[in-house]
């Protein structure tokens, strides 16, 4: 093995002790509503996950759990009620939604300075416009990532594999804000070996188990996985981690890489529209 293990794990960590040391300094507590509708296991694990970091970080977590069956009208309703309590500074709503929900319709009934998921199509614009709004939390947690291992970004070869409204899309944005050249790779290109083999920077997040491998890698290339892909193997990424930390001059395991950092930014995001809310500088640094 060649690559540097980029530790997600510490990295979160650390990004949750800055924000739990932030919120030491509020006058009241930020609130975190989240909203769980049926009973998927991977999903209630996630809202689990969340709670406690909320609870870690000295937020109020605030979880609404709704039935399978709820009517779409009592989900607006719920949103409607969490946009009015000034408790509540961030509202997230588990997705996958159940069929007969309209999911896209219940994100846009959020207020966009309460979408701490960052998936309302406000905040999807400001992030194509470079105004200040939310950044989804998994997106933002790669950059962190990278902007370790890169301090300066700018001119990078930039590939994303999958485009996503909640990972790809923001994720490509992201890297053109920092002045990557980005390419969007989906199950359309013809050749998406091509260009991943071209790229300084490779962020993979298709779902598909160890699609990517060793040979695609160009040598030294910073490896960001964003794939849970459960196998009978256990949990694994979208890269072939084996072949993959071979050829690369960093990499994120699965677990233990992105995943973690995905939860730390929701909290820092959390604790951001609290200072927003507030009329407080957000500090620069988080
Ligand atoms: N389901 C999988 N990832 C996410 C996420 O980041 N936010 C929400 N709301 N649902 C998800």
């Amino acid at each position: 093995m060649s690559a540097r293990i980029i530790d997600g794990k510490a990295h979160a960590a650390a990004l949750r002790a800055r924000v739990a040391e932030g919120v030491r300094g509020l006058a009241r507590a930020p609130g975190l509503a989240v909203v769980l509708v049926g009973e998927d296991p991977a999903s209630s694990v996630y809202v689990r996950s969340k709670g406690r970091a909320t609870r870690e970080a000295g937020m109020r977590g605030f979880e609404h759990r709704l039935p399978a069956d709820v009517a779409q009208a009592d989900l607006l309703a719920l949103v409607a009620r969490l946009n009015a309590d000034p408790a509540v500074d961030g509202i997230l709503v588990q997705l996958p939604l159940p069929a007969h929900i309209d999911a896209a319709q219940v994100i846009t009934a959020i207020d966009p300075d309460k979408d701490v998921d960052g998936f309302h199509p406000v905040n999807a614009g400001r992030l194509a416009t470079g105004l200040p709004g939310f950044v989804p939390c998994t997106p933002l947690g790669c950059l962190l990532l990278l902007r370790d291992v890169h301090p300066h970004l700018a001119g990078l070869e930039a590939v994303v594999v999958g485009r996503s409204n909640i990972v790809g899309k923001p994720m490509a944005q992201l890297l053109l804000t920092e002045s990557c050249t980005v390419t969007v790779t989906h199950s359309r290109t013809r050749d998406t070996f091509a260009h991943v083999r071209q790229a300084d920077i490779v962020v993979a997040a298709v779902g598909m188990a160890g699609l990517i491998r060793g040979e695609w890698i160009k040598p030294g290339a910073t490896v960001i996985d964003v794939g849970i892909n459960r196998t009978d193997a256990g949990l694994v990424g979208d890269v072939d981690f084996a072949s993959a930390s071979e050829v690369a001059g960093a990499i994120t395991p699965v677990p233990g890489g992105v995943g973690p950092m995905t939860i730390a930014c929701l909290i820092r995001n959390t604790y951001v529209s609290a200072c927003r809310r507030e009329g407080l500088d957000v500090p620069k640094d988080l």
